[in-house]
């Protein structure tokens, strides 16, 4: 009796989808790269979006599909995966050719969440860097940005009024030695947002911005040397904590949507306020409590 009552409850949920938060995305199509895992940031933007009403294709590297779980997120969006290495013109205008096709139309929204330096894979330290890995490091976690979008209008892919939003880290301002050569991968990015949003800002209306977000314990994340203990550094000196991969992408899916028409251009922190604090009384009172001793 009360498992039916359960059962029918959740037949009525679905019909008037009660599971949806906001509809923030309803009708609106997207592309998602970068889930490899449930840990990886674009893995809950993609579960969002989906609760959000978008439809959407995901995507990643042929290699990252034969090693991830990609699939699993597919079944539960409802959706297909398309293979393309995100530094390969020809994979990326396969890619929006098929995703127009199984979407029927334009896209609205682009996820860019690729990240990948074979300098920091391979611990080399920053002053010896193999330079065919740094522009390697370039090429996938900077320009690939570039080519989304060149090979995107090219193909003729986005709807006016689009929103294109690529996620980086801090690193691109200050330094954080274990980082290496993904600090110049992701300058490189956020300076392109800053370029190619200005095109597209003319041209169609599109918005593009990248999210710098705090540390996050992804399979990129903890490929970085020392990662656990800069994890809780970066949440004490944030005044909020470090925020989630689950918070991250509830704020790109506003960025997706057309509450945020307006922002463009923009390098926008999304860390507890990390980037703005100097220093913590906390951690004054640790070097007072060392010098005193
Ligand atoms: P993740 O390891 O789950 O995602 C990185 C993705 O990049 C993987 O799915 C991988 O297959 C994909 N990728 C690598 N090479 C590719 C290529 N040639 N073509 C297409 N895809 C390729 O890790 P996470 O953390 O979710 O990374 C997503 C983004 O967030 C990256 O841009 C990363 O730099 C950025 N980020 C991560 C932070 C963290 O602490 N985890 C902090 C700030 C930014």
């Amino acid at each position: 009796m009360l498992r039916d009552l359960f059962i029918n409850f959740n037949i009525f949920a679905k019909k008037i989808n009660l599971n949806t938060m906001y509809n923030l995305l309803k009708g609106k199509k997207g592309i998602i790269t970068g889930a490899l895992d449930e840990n990886s940031i674009a893995w809950k933007v993609a579960q969002t979006a989906h609760q959000e009403g978008a439809s959407f294709v995901l995507t990643n590297a042929p290699v990252a599909l034969r090693m991830g779980k990609i699939k699993e997120l597919a079944e539960q969006c409802q959706t297909i995966v398309i293979p393309a290495d995100a530094t390969s013109e020809e994979d990326l205008k396969n890619l929006y050719e098929k995703s127009m096709e199984h979407l029927g139309g334009k896209v609205d929204f682009v996820l860019h969440s690729i990240g990948m330096s074979p300098n920091v894979r391979k611990n080399r330290a920053y002053n010896d860097l193999n330079y065919t890995w740094f522009q390697q490091s370039l090429d996938i976690s900077g320009l690939s940005f570039h080519k989304m979008m060149q090979v995107g209008e090219k193909t003729d892919a986005f709807n006016d009024y689009a929103s294109i939003v690529a996620l980086t880290y801090i690193a691109a301002q200050r330094v954080f030695p274990d980082y290496s050569d993904m600090a110049q991968a992701k300058s490189l990015l956020e300076s392109i947002a800053r370029s190619y949003g200005y095109v597209l800002g003319k041209s169609k209306r599109i918005r593009v911005n990248t999210v710098s977000q705090s540390p996050t314990p992804t399979t990129a994340g903890t490929g970085i040397s020392g990662f656990d203990a800069f994890l809780s550094y970066a949440d004490q000196m944030s005044p909020l904590g470090n925020a989630s991969a689950q918070e991250c992408a509830d704020y790109i899916i506003t960025l997706f949507s057309d509450l945020t028409r307006r922002v463009t251009m923009q390098n926008l922190f999304h860390d507890g306020g990390f980037s703005a604090v100097g220093v913590t009384q906390e951690i004054m009172d640790l070097v007072l409590k060392s010098n005193n001793q």
